[in-house]
Order: structure tokens, then sequence, then C-alpha cells
């Protein structure tokens, strides 16, 4: 990774400039950096953001100048196929801005998940600003914009749980406290976390769980089962994406539960399973992609949240670091030594 100067456009119809105040560090952008995703470099990473509208393109009605956002990666587009049936959350068309950001010698920059924040400013797209109350930190803001997003989303939005249910998250990185964070925002009753890291699982329980299970020490799907009344779980959570912990989402549900994957597998990863099991366990087994979330809706609701108390989205910000700190936020993360670590710029 490098520290240089980039070129932003002026932004054109549709665009917008936001000048960034705070950027999570999110293992999207290791992802990246590692050509996990695609090929295209040079990446601009960075997308789990807040900023301030700095300058608007012709036709922008969204938002305006100086108003406060926090950056998504769905700018939903009303006319593909998933939205036409009223399907949003799903878009395979989202907006991004249609101009490039570039090296000074003119290089098109490809940015993380059409944003890339770790700037100073960045292009996009209008709907990919949502306005929330100005009141809101920034940098526990920016971080609705992906990680914590998707899984408080994939508990709420993808798994639906609800009062009463009971919830296991295998992974309490940012991505599985968020799932279980919401999961305790909603009434579940139970709410097991499973980590390989003791501090990971101590943070978990600052978030709701009311169990903790060290994957190392205990065999998961059977300390679930017996938390459970030897049943599973109503709704598990794989917040990792590995074949074993998926597997382990699988196994540690109800008869008829739900399986719900937010971690990110690789191409190389496979499953092999006896189909028979599909079958006889039943209920369902989705994937969540940004945590079903639609910004507009999703992102003023929970900042709402977090500024009556009610949802402790600070506690993810474990520290808060300059732009030339990121290579040393991807060690600490790989270490497990934070949820997040926040760009202030
Ligand atoms: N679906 C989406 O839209 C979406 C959005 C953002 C991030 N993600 C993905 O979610 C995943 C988690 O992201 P994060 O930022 O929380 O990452 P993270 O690295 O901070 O957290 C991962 C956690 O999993 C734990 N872990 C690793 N192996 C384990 C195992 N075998 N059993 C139990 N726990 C294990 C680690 O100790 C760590 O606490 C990543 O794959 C990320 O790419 C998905
Ligand atoms: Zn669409
Ligand atoms: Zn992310």
């Amino acid at each position: 990774m490098e520290l240089v100067d980039i070129v932003i456009p002026d932004p054109g119809p549709g665009e917008v400039v936001v000048a960034v105040q705070a950027c999570g560090v999110c293992h999207t952008d290791l992802t990246y950096r590692e050509g996990g995703i695609n090929d295209e470099y040079p990446f601009l990473l960075g997308h789990e953001a807040a900023g301030i509208v700095e300058s608007i393109g012709e036709g922008v009605t969204h938002v305006e100048v100086g108003d406060f956002v926090i950056l998504n990666w769905r700018a939903v587009c009303g006319e593909c196929r998933a939205c036409k049936r009223g399907r949003p959350q799903l878009c395979f068309d989202t907006f991004n801005a249609t101009q490039k950001m570039t090296l000074t010698d003119g290089t098109e920059l490809t940015p993380a998940l059409g944003i890339g924040a770790f700037a100073d400013k960045t292009l996009v797209h209008q709907g990919q600003c949502t306005k929330v109350d100005p009141e809101a930190d920034p940098a526990v803001a920016g971080l609705l914009g992906c990680g914590v997003m998707a899984g408080l989303g994939a508990a709420v939005n993808t798994g639906a749980v609800g009062r009463d249910d009971t919830v296991a998250v295998i992974g309490c990185g940012g991505v599985g406290d968020a799932a279980i964070a919401g999961a305790a925002l909603v009434g579940a009753r139970t709410i097991i976390a499973v980590d390989v890291d003791n501090r990971k699982l101590d943070q978990a329980r600052e978030f709701g769980a009311t169990h903790t299970i060290n994957a190392r020490d205990l065999d998961a799907v059977k300390t679930i089962q017996d938390l459970t009344d030897g049943f599973g779980a109503d709704v598990v959570i794989d917040a990792v994406g590995r074949p074993e912990t998926w597997k382990q989402a699988f196994y540690a549900r109800d008869l008829a539960g739900t399986v719900v994957l937010v971690g990110v597998p690789t191409p190389d990863m496979k499953l092999e399973m006896p189909l028979v099991d599909f079958f006889s366990r039943g209920g369902s087994l989705k994937s969540s992609w940004y945590g079903d979330c639609l910004p507009e809706r999703d992102f003023p609701t929970l900042i709402s949240l977090y500024r009556q108390g009610r949802l402790p989205l600070e506690k993810f910000v474990s520290e808060r670091i300059s732009l030339d700190a990121i290579e040393d936020a991807f060690h600490k993360m790989h270490a497990g030594e934070v949820l997040r670590s926040v760009v202030v710029l």
C-alpha cells in the first residue's frame, strides 16, 4: 500500500464530492489488497466512511453541500429486475460515480466497493450518500457504511431474528459483534458467541452475547445444542465464511432453523456434505449481502438508536488512526487486536 496524491474530478451529473471525515478499516479492504476480489489494481481502498458533501454535480437533488452523510455501496437503481419486483435490497445495478478518480499520471483508480475513502475527498454517486443526524460522531457513523450494517442486517434483516429467538454467531469481529448487537436489539432470548480468541469473546458479551464458546476448547456444535435445550439455535450466523464454520452453523441450528452466511469465502473454498442432511434438517440457508440493508431506510434509524443510547455503536471503534497507519491496522486486524481501526481525517 502507498500513500499518494490523487486527482478527483469535479462532480459530473448525479455525482458528489465528499470531504471524508472518517473511514473504518474493513476486512474487505485487506481482501482487495491481496487480490481476493479482483485484479483491477491500483485500488483506492476504504469504504466505511462518513463525511461532508463538499460539491455537487448537475441534477443532484438528493443531498446538498454541507450535508453530513454516510457513504454506502447500495445506491439502488429502481430499474433492474430486483428493484422492479420490490426487492431493492437485492438491486443488481447499483449506482457509482461515472467518472474515474486517477493517479497524477492519469492511471485510473478502482475505488473499493465503488467508494474509495482512504482519502481526504472522494467522488461518489449522489445515491451513495445517506444523510444522517450531524450530531453523530463521524468515526462511529461511518462504520454503518459496511461491516456493522452487514452484521446487524444479517441478524435482523436476512435472518429475521426476533423476540424470544435463540441465536448463535460464529466469528466475533466487527461483523459478528454487530450481528450480536442486532439480535440483542430485537429481543433475542439467547445469543451465543463463538470465536477462537477469548478477547473477542469478552467483547462479544459487551454487545449482548449471553453465552460464549471458544471453538478451540469446545465442540461448537455440541455446546450450542447444549445451551439451547439440546435442539440447536433458531438462527446461526456465520461471520467467518469458511467451510468449517459454515458446517458448524448448518449443524448447530434447530430443525427448520436458518443459517445466514455473511462472512465472505474465497474462490478456492469447497464444501462436501450429505445432500440428505439438507433435506432432513429443513429450514433455510441464506447469504447476506450488506445485511440486506437499504441505506436510506436503515442508516438514519440506526444512528437515532445509537444517539439514544440503545445501540452501542461507539464500542466498535477500537482506535483512531491517521492515513499512514492503515498497514499497521491490517496487522492488528489479523492479530485480533481490534474490532475497527478508524482513520480520521
Ligand atoms: N456480506 C457482507 O456484505 C460483508 C460485509 C462486510 C464484511 N464481510 C465479511 O465478514 C467477515 C468478517 O469481517 P470482520 O470485519 O468481522 O473480520 P474480523 O477479521 O475482524 O473478524 C473475524 C473473526 O472471526 C474469528 N474467527 C476466525 N476463524 C474462526 C473460526 N474457525 N471459528 C470461530 N471464529 C473464527 C476471528 O478470531 C475474528 O474474531 C469477513 O469475511 C468480511 O469480508 C461481509
Ligand atoms: Zn436495481
Ligand atoms: Zn467493508
